[in-house]
């Protein structure tokens, strides 16, 4: 038995920016219930703006997405969170002088379902990440750069989201770090979750993932399988340097 459910998340044709500078040309991403995706992508391509547009931080221009069988374009973040989305932000963003606990306890915080089951939640959550039950009451700010990102990704399962993004989770990592918070991902998933991960490590992202999108300059160039992502000439030409 699984203790998440998962959605689809589908991104059509997006289009978004900021102010005047137009970022998404054309992004089309499909998220099926309970898989794992990942979007790769350059500096600078587009893949945070891709994961703020599907938050609703940032306002598409055009296009569409949609969560479980409801149309977010134009949604607020509150709404889209109590929709079910779950996101890790880039560089975390924890509040580093809080407690782990009272960090993860937050992304209860904003849904209703996810606060009647808050205890049981956070039961779950340190059974995923034993090592943030040792550190319950240690403050977010001291933890190790991997440890910090548990807490960004068990403080988004708080919210019991059907859909998680998930953004550059090995930013600053070791590799063997990398390799647990990856681990840690597999193990979301395996509990159900749909996952949307971005990610600049292709090689370690292709291999989790069960299908990929390529972005380039805001559009999407590329998708298929992790596999055969992993072994097309022009991705190890541009992103694995091989
Ligand atoms: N708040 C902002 N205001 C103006 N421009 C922005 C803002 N955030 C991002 N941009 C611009 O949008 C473009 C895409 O940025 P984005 O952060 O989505 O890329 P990315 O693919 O996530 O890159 P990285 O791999 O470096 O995180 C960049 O040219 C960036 O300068
Ligand atoms: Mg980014």
């Amino acid at each position: 038995m699984t203790a998440f459910q998962g959605q689809e998340l589908i991104i059509e044709n997006l289009a978004a920016g900021y102010g005047k500078i137009q970022v998404l040309w054309d992004v089309s991403v499909r998220v099926g219930p309970g898989e794992f995706v990942a979007m790769i992508g350059a500096n600078g391509a587009g893949k945070t703006t891709t994961l703020r547009a599907v938050s609703g931080v940032v306002r598409p221009t055009g296009g569409s997405i949609r969560l479980g069988g409801h149309d977010i374009t134009r949604a607020t973040p509150t709404q889209i969170v109590s929709l079910g989305l779950g996101h890790v932000p880039e560089g975390r963003e924890l509040f580093g002088l809080m407690t782990v606990r009272e960090n993860l306890e937050l992304g209860a915080a904003m849904r209703p379902e996810a606060r009647a089951k808050q205890a049981q939640t956070l039961d779950h959550v340190y059974s995923l990440f034993p090592r943030l039950a040792e550190r319950a009451g240690q403050l977010a700010g001291t933890l190790s750069g991997g440890e910090q990102q548990m807490v960004a990704v068990g403080r988004a399962l708080m919210g019991r989201p059907s859909v998680l993004v998930v953004d550059e989770p090995s930013l600053g990592l070791s590799p063997l770090m990398t390799q647990t918070v990856f681990g840690a991902l597999k193990a979301v998933h395996a509990e159900g979750v749909s996952v949307l991960l971005v990610e600049q490590n292709v090689g370690l992202s292709l291999k989790l993932a069960q299908r990929a999108y390529v972005l380039e300059n805001g559009e999407v160039v590329k998708e298929g399988t992790g596999e055969a992502l992993l072994a097309d000439p022009g991705v190890r030409e541009a992103y694995l340097a091989l």
